[in-house]
């Protein structure tokens, strides 16, 4: 026996953060390289050490460091396999604290008042994404699987696309995706969709984060989404929900370690014993840090009984304080929490213990085991690992989590007292219920958190993301089509022009002129007369316009020119100067019933309309509310399905339309009645649609079908737009 065939290869991932998971910092002369902070670095950082990739990402700011530190520092990120991109003071405020954290973040935490545009931002969010993708691409070798993170970098996934076509892509939004009715207040925003859509799969925490994304690149880009995937480009993007996990076997293993219980037992020790909440946050306005206080505060003046019996430990990550609005945050809790104090401290204690300051993470866990009471309260928040971590710390299986439900963490810890953090009286209820829960309640639910939380750890949430990712491309049976640009153009062009004669099949619609927003809207211009006329005029070449049209449509624009025309879909048929000719005998008692039941829709379907004609009748919802019409289109295609089902008919969906057309009778019947059965030269189809895929059926496999478009296809060449048509064609001229 020779060698196994399979030598098992790992893949090597490259992964980008806008943060690399280590922060490099200089404080009095001293320089130091610590864990950043932050949900993403921290759930990360153990999947990165144990394989063999590279991460790419900001360290901090290395501008101050000395010749000696700044080398002292390249070698420790070398050691760990970090790629540093430094970033300008400039391009740290606008790329940074502009667009990602002034514009973005708020949005996607419906904090849209906090929203504020600059277009200089996005100009430096986009130049640091193209350094990113640059980066991405010289160290990328076949084989590679890229993983870019977070809102920081989401033109990434497009711009290394454009650049590496064939390489694995995926992308994971760490925060919440919003409503599309947020999300389109982003004057960018199609730039954004298109350069996540470059991405093979595109993960997200939760299922409703991904159906707002859905409805957004269909409502903004009007390309419909499937549960799990959109076609985009001519590549199927998938979508996923992949709810972040944590190293939960870590966490207990720190949390049962002697020295985190004995500091455990110190945060405990108070000359009154009192009940312990807990909070640990950034300070971001998103983590709902005053709402929080204000329900502490509710507590105390409605249960005064209470006033020496619970104390809160708030400990507040500084986070992007050079931002206005992050500043003023910090002076609104810094007056909550004076106000709060005062009003109910005593002699010997004050209700409120707050901590401006990161802790390591084991002085958190202590905190953790310290509590009798968890607070998480956000306004929103991208999945929270606060929440998970100080679940997994309990190994006594105690302890109670209040949870926001606008946490994404939310939709898998059912069993935390779920809060609404704008409705202070429940809050403030919930805290006392927590304080109240039994034992044995306290127990079941922590129990099934924990266990849900040890099986879908942080290494189970890497290894099914990346697992997804592998299989994007696996099940797709039909060859991507070539797109037709530059040397590929030019062989083509050159093949075919040796052909004696050429036939070219053209669509119309979509194909030679871009939609209008009514049909009789999309007449021919100077331009496209005058090159039908030379094609039709070239002794080698036959032209055919094959469209869905009426014939009265075709016969008024093109019965002058010398070329062939084939109207509603393959039915009738003109040669040039010739006489229309039917392709078959119609039954057409069917009519009427479709007629009716689709007049019904377009009445229902404000902007939608029926179309007449001899072989089909189309019902067209362009003009309409996307979400709406789309959903009609749903409905009227199963209610004509089941109608029709003993009819030689078929119901077919097109491009914001849909059709019942007469079985048997299409475009590439029409084509092959045109060619007979021993046809000298070579076919030329092109088309955008569904319906033209007939036509590229009946020319292929010796002819040539090119789609016009990004839809899948079986077409084998592809040219994105109706004027690459026509250049196309005119080339063969
Ligand atoms: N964290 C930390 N030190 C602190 C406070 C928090 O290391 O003083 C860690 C915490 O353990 C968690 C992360 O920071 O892993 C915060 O992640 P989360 O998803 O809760 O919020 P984010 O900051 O990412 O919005
Ligand atoms: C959130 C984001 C991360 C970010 C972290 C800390 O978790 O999703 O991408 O790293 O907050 O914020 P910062 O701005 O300090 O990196």
């Amino acid at each position: 026996m020779g060698l196994s065939p399979k030598i098992e290869r790992m893949s090597r991932l490259l992964l980008a953060s806008n943060r690399l998971p280590v922060t490099v910092k200089l404080e009095r002369g001293r320089v130091s390289v610590k864990p950043s902070p932050g949900g993403l670095a921290t759930g990360l950082w153990g999947p990165h050490q144990k394989g063999d990739g590279l991460w790419f990402g900001w360290p901090g700011d290395m501008s101050k460091l000395t010749a000696v530190q700044r080398a002292d520092v390249e070698r420790k990120l070398a050691e760990l396999r970090t790629v540093p991109l430094q970033l300008s003071e400039q391009e740290y405020h606008r790329y940074y604290e502009g667009f990602s954290n002034s514009v973005f973040w708020p949005l996607c935490h419906y904090q849209i008042d906090k929203v504020s545009i600059d277009s200089k931002d996005f100009d430096a969010y986009h130049q640091v994404n193209e350094r990113v993708a640059d980066l991405l691409a010289s160290a990328y070798e076949p084989g590679d699987v890229v993983w870019v993170h977070d809102y920081h970098l989401m033109l990434v996934p497009h711009m290394l696309r454009d650049q590496i076509p064939d390489a694995k892509i995926g992308f994971f939004l760490h925060i919440p995706w919003p409503s599309s009715e947020v999300f389109r207040i982003l004057p960018w925003r199609e730039v954004v969709l298109r350069g996540l859509l470059g991405a093979d799969l595109i993960g997200f925490h939760t299922h409703s984060y991904m159906r707002h994304f859905a409805s957004s690149v269909l409502r903004l880009l009007g390309v419909e989404a499937r549960m799990d995937s959109v076609d985009f480009e001519g590549r199927r993007v998938r979508l996923g929900a992949f709810p972040m996990g944590i190293d939960a076997r870590e966490f207990a293993a720190l949390a049962d370690n002697p020295d985190v219980l004995q500091a455990a037992a110190q945060i405990r020790h108070d000359p009154h014993p009192r009940k312990l909440f807990v909070a640990v946050d950034r300070l971001d306005y998103t983590k709902g840090i005053p709402r929080r206080l204000l329900a502490f505060e509710r507590l105390l003046e409605t249960s005064p009984e209470l006033q020496d019996q619970v104390r809160l430990v708030q400990v507040a990550v500084p986070s992007r304080d050079a931002i206005g609005s992050y500043q003023t945050l910090r002076r609104r809790v810094e007056e909550l929490l004076g106000r709060i104090n005062s009003r109910f401290a005593t002699p010997t204690s004050v209700p409120i213990h707050s901590m401006y300051r990161s802790l390591r993470r084991d002085e958190v866990v202590a905190l953790y085991r310290a509590a009798d009471v968890m607070t998480v309260t956000p306004l929103r928040d991208g999945l929270n690992l606060v929440a998970k971590e100080f679940c997994a710390s309990r190994t006594d299986e105690d302890g109670v989590l209040i949870l926001s439900e606008f946490a994404g963490a939310a939709a898998e810890l059912g069993e935390a007292l779920r809060v609404n953090p704008y409705d202070l009286d429940k809050m403030a209820a919930a805290f006392k219920q927590a304080l109240q829960m039994a034992p044995d309640e306290r127990k079941r639910r922590m129990r099934a958190m924990r266990e849900r939380i040890f099986e879908r750890d942080v290494h189970d949430w890497c290894r099914s993301f990346l697992h997804a990712l592998e299989q994007v491309g696996s099940t797709e049976q039909t060859p991507r089509p070539l797109l037709l640009r530059g040397p590929a153009l030019d062989r083509l062009v050159g093949q075919l022009r040796e052909a004696d004669p050429i036939w070219l099949f053209l669509d119309y619609d979509g194909t030679l002129v871009p939609f209008a927003p009514f049909p009789e809207m999309a007449g021919p211009d100077a331009d496209l007369y005058e090159l039908l006329e030379a094609l039709g005029r070239h002794p080698r070449i036959r032209v055919y316009l094959m469209s869905g049209r009426m014939r009265a449509d075709l016969e008024k624009w093109f019965a002058h020119l010398p070329i062939g025309l084939s109207a509603e879909h393959g039915y009738w048929i003109r040669s040039p100067a010739g006489e229309w000719t039917a392709i078959t005998e119609l039954d057409t008692e069917w009519r009427e019933q479709v007629i009716q039941i689709m007049g019904a829709f377009a009445e229902r379907t404000p902007g939608s309309f029926v179309e007449t004609k001899t072989t089909s009748i189309a019902w067209h919802y362009r003009n309409c509310d996307v979400d709406f019409g789309l959903f009609q289109a749903h409905e009227l295609r199963a209610h004509l399905t089941e109608t029709l089902a003993n009819l030689p008919l078929q119901v077919l969906p097109g491009d914001k339309v849909v059709e019942v057309r007469f079985q048997g009778v299409n475009k590439g019947v029409a084509v092959h009645r045109i060619l007979g059965e021993h046809f000298e030269g070579r076919a030329v189809a092109l088309g955008d649609d569904r319906t033209d895929e007939d036509m590229f059926a009946a020319v292929l496999p010796k002819g040539c079908a090119i789609q016009v478009g990004y839809k899948v296809t079986q077409a084998r060449h592809r040219l994105p737009t109706y004027t690459d048509a026509r250049a196309f064609l005119r080339r063969l001229l």
